[in-house]
């Protein structure tokens, strides 16, 4: 209790003022020229590890309805539940054991990998944990590194499609997957599954034949999912733009030759979890960093316009390497996680799946209670929601986002487009602010909290009353104790639904005033403006 006291008092009594804007930013009542295309529905979505997944979702006879609950949040903001891509690393170690009783069977070799394992196999009620979330779907990632290694791999792949196919039916199936990051398969640190001859061209022969393969198997057991409606893919899931395989050349190389590619997925990550010089405010807490990373994304995306396939982020987080502890698990990493975002959706990235995993410092949340993590949700979540909240509904309205640009690259800002009006602003302000000593929660920071003024002129018909909603925490290094718009949505509250906060100030309005207005945020926060 006393340490509450003391934050609180802190809070009404040491905010300095940092800065004092000079020049409104300008904001244009309908979308700029360049503005891209509307948004996907279920822009917020995610990616969970393949390894991981019956922990994130549960299995029939004990769903993890946690989970559920923070899925239900965001499809009540963007009016659908985010799609699942079950994938990553360990989809292309995955082995089919029919005798298995458990869900899963994963060997940890420290040496490829301590966070996932290397070495895994999985039964057939790995399949009931697509059953436990209600109008939820999903991309099931099937195993190509193995697939196309050895004859266990191939064996999974036609064992595997049966069991996949009929757990997804009856509309949980989006899309399905071939392989993860397959440009890796030939350097990959957690292991090599091609030879160094491994190119586009074999990728694109093995990607064909064992997609075909899939189809066969379908007409089989499901012949219901091989419409052109109903039968695709999110490919090729590479690790970058500029890998060992180029994007363009596969496509080049006829990978879409039978033309089931729904959605071209990419892979991203800001930095690297051990990465020499990361930082919370260089890396991550940064606008340069998201606008370098992002920016051969937008170049590919554009060259691959020819091909009228939309442009996806099919898997990203902050930190590869599953992040790093106190910079991808902190609020700094939320305040990024709207931001980066936000400048996805601003340059036509159209759904971008943000990759989970148990025990990973950069996930949203921990879905059970393990000897590394608590059970709960993760502040970078919250970044989430906020995301979804700048959105709004994406089944009712076309919402497109134009990034503000400022000066200062510790700060971002956006404007909302709905049905081609202006109807929201967000500003993040990224400026770090410790409010422990030294990164040790036990000692309360002294040192005052600026804050800073922005202004924006808005256009003629845009007056009177502003609403404000906040993303805030006690500061860039809180852990816990973070809300949007006076909301909670922690595990230990009501399992994740939102709880109202009754010492977070809500119903927050400004004024505009001769054409502008002016908001005031924390450093290490961030606020949506709500035109009426
Ligand atoms: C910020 O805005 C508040 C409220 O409008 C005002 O009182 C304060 O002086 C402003 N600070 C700066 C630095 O402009
Ligand atoms: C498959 O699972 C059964 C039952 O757990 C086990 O006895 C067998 O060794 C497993 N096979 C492999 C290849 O792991
Ligand atoms: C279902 O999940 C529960 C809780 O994790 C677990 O105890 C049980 O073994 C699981 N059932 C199967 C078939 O994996
Ligand atoms: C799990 O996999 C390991 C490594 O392959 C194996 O030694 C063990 O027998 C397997 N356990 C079961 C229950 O299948
Ligand atoms: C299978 O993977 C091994 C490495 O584990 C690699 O040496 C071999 O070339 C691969 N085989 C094929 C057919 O890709
Ligand atoms: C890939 O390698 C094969 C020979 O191993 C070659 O025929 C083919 O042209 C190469 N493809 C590309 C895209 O370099
Ligand atoms: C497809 O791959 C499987 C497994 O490697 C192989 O047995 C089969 O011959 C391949 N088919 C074609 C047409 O390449
Ligand atoms: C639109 O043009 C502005 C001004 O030149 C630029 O800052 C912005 O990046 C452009 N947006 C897109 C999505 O290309
Ligand atoms: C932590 O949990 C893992 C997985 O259940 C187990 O293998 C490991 O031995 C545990 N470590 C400790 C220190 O208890
Ligand atoms: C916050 O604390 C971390 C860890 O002690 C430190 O590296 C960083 O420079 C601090 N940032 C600010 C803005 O004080
Ligand atoms: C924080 O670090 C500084 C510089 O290393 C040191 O002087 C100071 O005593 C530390 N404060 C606490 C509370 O650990
Ligand atoms: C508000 O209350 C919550 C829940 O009790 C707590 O975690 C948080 O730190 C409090 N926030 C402030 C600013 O005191």
């Amino acid at each position: 209790m006393a340490r509450a006291f003391k934050l609180l008092a802190l809070a009404s009594s040491l905010y300095c003022v940092a800065w004092a804007q000079t020049s409104a930013i300008q904001v244009s009542s309908i979308p700029p020229t360049n503005t891209s295309a509307p948004l996907l529905e279920a822009f917020v979505s995610y990616s969970i590890e393949f390894a991981f997944f019956p922990d994130f979702a549960g299995n029939s006879s004990s769903p993890n309805t946690f989970s559920n609950n923070l899925l239900n949040n965001l499809g009540a903001l963007t009016g659908t539940k985010p799609y699942i891509r079950v994938g990553g690393n360990t989809q292309d170690y995955a082995l089919y054991n029919a005798s298995l009783k458990e869900a899963t069977n994963g060997t940890i070799n420290p040496a490829r990998s301590v966070d996932y394992p290397t070495t895994l196999f999985i039964g057939p009620s790995y399949f009931e944990s697509y059953s436990t979330w209600p109008g939820t779907k999903f991309i099931h990632g099937f195993n190509l590194g193995l697939g196309g290694n050895n004859s266990a791999g191939w064996e999974t792949l036609l064992e595997t499609v049966p069991l996949a196919c009929r757990a997804l039916q009856g509309g949980k199936l989006l899309w399905w997957e071939y392989g993860n990051e397959p440009d890796l398969y030939s350097t990959s640190s957690q292991g090599p599954v091609r030879p160094p001859s491994w190119n586009e061209t074999t990728y694109v022969s093995q990607w064909l034949n064992g997609t075909r393969a899939i189809k066969s198997q379908l007409e089989k057991y499901c012949p219901d999912m091989t419409s052109n409606a109903s039968y695709g893919y999110y490919a090729p899931s590479l690790s970058g733009p500029n890998g060992h395989l180029k994007p363009l050349l596969t496509f080049a190389d006829g990978l879409d030759v039978d033309q089931d590619i729904k959605l071209f997925s990419s892979h991203n990550y800001i930095g690297g979890a051990t990465q020499p010089g990361v930082t919370l405010q260089k890396t991550i807490m940064n606008h340069s960093s998201t606008v370098n990373s992002i920016a051969p994304q937008a170049a590919l995306k554009n060259a691959l316009s020819y091909t009228g396939i939309p442009f996806i982020l099919g898997e990203t987080n902050s930190l590869y390497n599953e992040g790093a502890p106190g910079l991808s698990n902190s609020f700094g990493a939320a305040l990024w996680g709207l931001d980066f975002n936000l400048y996805c959706a601003s340059v036509g990235i159209q759904r971008v799946h943000m990759h989970q995993g148990t025990d990973y410092r950069y996930a949203s949340w921990q879905p059970i209670e393990t000897n590394k993590t608590t059970l709960g949700t993760k502040p970078p979540y919250y970044g989430n929601v906020a995301v979804a909240a700048m959105l709004g509904n994406l089944v009712e309205s076309k919402v497109q986002i134009a990034n503000l640009p400022l000066v200062d690259m510790e700060e971002s800002a956006y404007a909302a487009y709905v049905g081609g009006a202006l109807k929201r602003v967000a500003v993040v302000n990224m400026h770090a602010y410790n409010y422990t000593v030294n990164g040790t929660s036990d000692v309360v920071s002294t040192v005052p909290r600026p804050v800073r003024n922005y202004t924006f002129a808005v256009p003629k018909s845009y007056g009177g009353w502003v609403g404000v909603k906040r993303l805030q925490a006690n500061g860039s290094d809180a852990i816990s104790g973070i809300s949007w718009d006076g909301l909670s949505y922690n595990w230990e509250l009501e399992k994740g639904k939102p709880v109202r906060l009754h010492n977070v100030t809500v119903g927050e309005k400004v004024q505009v005033k001769g054409r502008t207005v002016t908001v005031s945020l924390l450093d290490s926060s961030a606020a949506i403006l709500e035109f009426e």
